[in-house]
């Protein structure tokens, strides 16, 4: 008997340029963006040169984006548009992934534009309206246009205000207009309101696209299909098998070149509130009746709202801070050293928390969430750890090796999955030690893995919103940390931890406290 096939997606999630022809099932095809432009502020800054001008090319390379596309830069520089294309043809030949092919820079090329200006100058905001019609005229790019918001926070509102001002955040009749940011939406509850009030005001919550780049990996979106493309994981899902989730995201790096950033936001809003927080909700969720956003953000939403706090955070949180160190064999500077770092500022560089997730399916698992920064090593990984049998029937020698089974998600680097259990060692007695079985990228698909920016950028333009936070999803998560922050803020310093190493010795007497210790990935 065939099974009725189910539409897929709501009509509000259907791009405005959906083509009547192709089939959205139809995986055959790639998903190429319609006629458009992106133009992007903060054209000088490094997310700019490092990832986005390169996630540019790479989508031209793999021929997703339409052959007249436009990339207008925007900034305080005295450049021509040549300028411009010269300062994206260098980012391109250090960071593309993909190998580089003159034929589709010469594309490319053709398409940049740059405008001069402050964003407090109403004149260079007039200057770049003029600018994208020229180029709906001569590159054919339909009135359609994404804005890119890679400046500080600060900046946004005037950014914004500029766009309405010069008439370039409405569109019409069918072309689009999208406005992108990127984190932090907010340093608190409060500011991430007042952030979605000002962008609301200009434009529908539809056109506004956050980017949590975790979410664009593609190990991240695996998540789902290891969940709900198999049966093997879903029945032991759930408290009655999962002992505890420990998801860890940990950098080698320290605070580099980003002091201005960095002081005052820390370790916990800087990765938990969005990364850690995004991939519990997509670990932990329930399925989606499909995988169309507003389903997809409805079960996230969820979990995000169901999450409760321990009512003792002096013993279920912890946070640090590098000092010098030793690092890849390099001696390495202390947090407080760093250029451009106040002295005796208190931001954090590592943050650990213990929650739990108040529904039928989890209550009473505690998920444990560490990031920071000049760890041990780079490595984000979602560790599911279980249960340990109700009964051996073993000699209790037979089973001293034997650890948690374990099922970890790695994000990266080294993407894929390892499985770990018990097994027989070879042998005339009984005994049973931890073995591990893995699955790879690198080994199973032959493809290399885009970079998230590619799919985001790719995602914005083609206006498919599933893989964005919707503002609810900022608010909850924002409530979640700011009682933490709250904590923190009155209780002193951030303990000091040795670069190189995993952090403060409160991090791990936390999980020592409960019985558990953290991975070693
Ligand atoms: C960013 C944080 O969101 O993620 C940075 O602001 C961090 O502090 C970065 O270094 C890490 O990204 P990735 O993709 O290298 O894990």
């Amino acid at each position: 008997m065939s099974r009725p096939i189910r539409a897929v997606g709501l009509a509000a999630d259907k791009p405005a340029d959906h083509n009547p022809l192709r089939d959205p099932r139809d995986r055959r095809l790639p998903r190429v963006a319609g006629p458009c432009g992106l133009v992007i502020f903060g054209v000088t800054g490094d997310l700019s040169r490092k990832k986005l001008m390169p996630a540019i090319y790479d989508l031209a390379n793999r021929g997703l984006l339409p052959p007249g596309f436009a990339l207008v830069g925007f900034a305080r520089r005295d450049w021509a548009n040549e300028d411009f294309a010269n300062v994206v043809h260098e980012a391109i030949k250090q960071h593309a992934r993909t190998p580089y092919r003159e034929e589709v820079w010469s594309q490319l090329r053709d398409g940049c534009r740059f405008v001069p200006g402050e964003l407090t100058d109403a004149a260079a905001f007039d200057q770049l309206a003029k600018v994208i019609a020229d180029l709906d005229r001569v590159r054919g790019t339909g009135g359609n246009h994404a804005f890119y918001l890679s400046i500080p926070p600060k900046y946004f509102p005037i950014a914004v205000r500029q766009l309405r001002r010069s008439g370039l955040s409405a569109s019409e009749g069918s072309a689009w207009r999208r406005i992108v940011i990127e984190k932090p939406f907010g340093h608190d509850l409060k500011s991430a309101r007042e952030l979605n009030r000002m962008l609301d005001e200009v434009f529908p919550p539809h056109a506004v696209f956050r980017i949590d780049h975790y979410l664009g990996k593609e190990t991240v979106q695996n998540i789902l299909a290891l969940r709900f493309a198999n049966t093997l994981f879903e029945p032991i899902w759930n408290a009655n098998y999962v002992d505890h989730i420990q998801i860890t995201m940990a950098e080698d790096v320290g605070v580099g070149g980003r002091a201005g950033y960095y002081d005052g936001i820390g370790a916990a809003r800087d990765v938990i509130q969005n990364h850690l927080l995004q991939l519990l909700a997509l670990t932990a969720m329930e399925e989606p009746v499909s995988f169309n956003a507003s389903d997809v953000r409805t079960e996230k939403e969820k979990v995000l709202s169901a999450v409760l706090l321990p009512n003792d955070l002096s013993v279920t949180t912890a946070r640090g801070q590098y000092t010098a160190g030793w690092q890849g064999g390099v001696k390495v500077p202390g947090y407080l050293e760093e250029e451009g770092i106040p002295p005796d500022s208190r931001t954090e560089t590592f943050a650990a928390i213990k929650l739990e997730i108040d529904t039928r399916r989890w209550a009473g698992v505690p998920v444990y969430l560490r990031t920071g920064k000049r760890l041990g090593r780079r490595v984000t990984e979602v560790a599911i750890l279980f249960k340990r049998p109700p009964h051996l029937p073993f000699e209790e020698t037979a089973t001293e090796e034997l650890g948690q089974n374990a099922l970890v998600i790695r994000v990266q680097p080294d993407e894929g999955v390892t499985m770990r259990f018990g097994s027989k060692v070879p042998g005339t007695a009984m005994e049973v030690r931890d073995v591990n079985m893995d699955f790879a990228y690198g080994e199973s698909f032959t493809e290399s893995s885009p970079e998230a920016y590619e799919r985001l950028i790719l995602d914005v333009l083609l206006g498919d919103p599933p893989l964005f936070p919707r503002h609810e999803e900022v608010e909850l998560s924002w409530m979640i940390l700011d009682p933490i922050e709250g904590f923190w803020a009155s209780h002193g310093a951030p303990e000091p931890y040795p670069a190189g190493t995993w952090g403060p010795a409160s991090s791990h007497a936390m999980l020592a406290r409960e019985g558990c210790a953290w991975r070693r990935p």
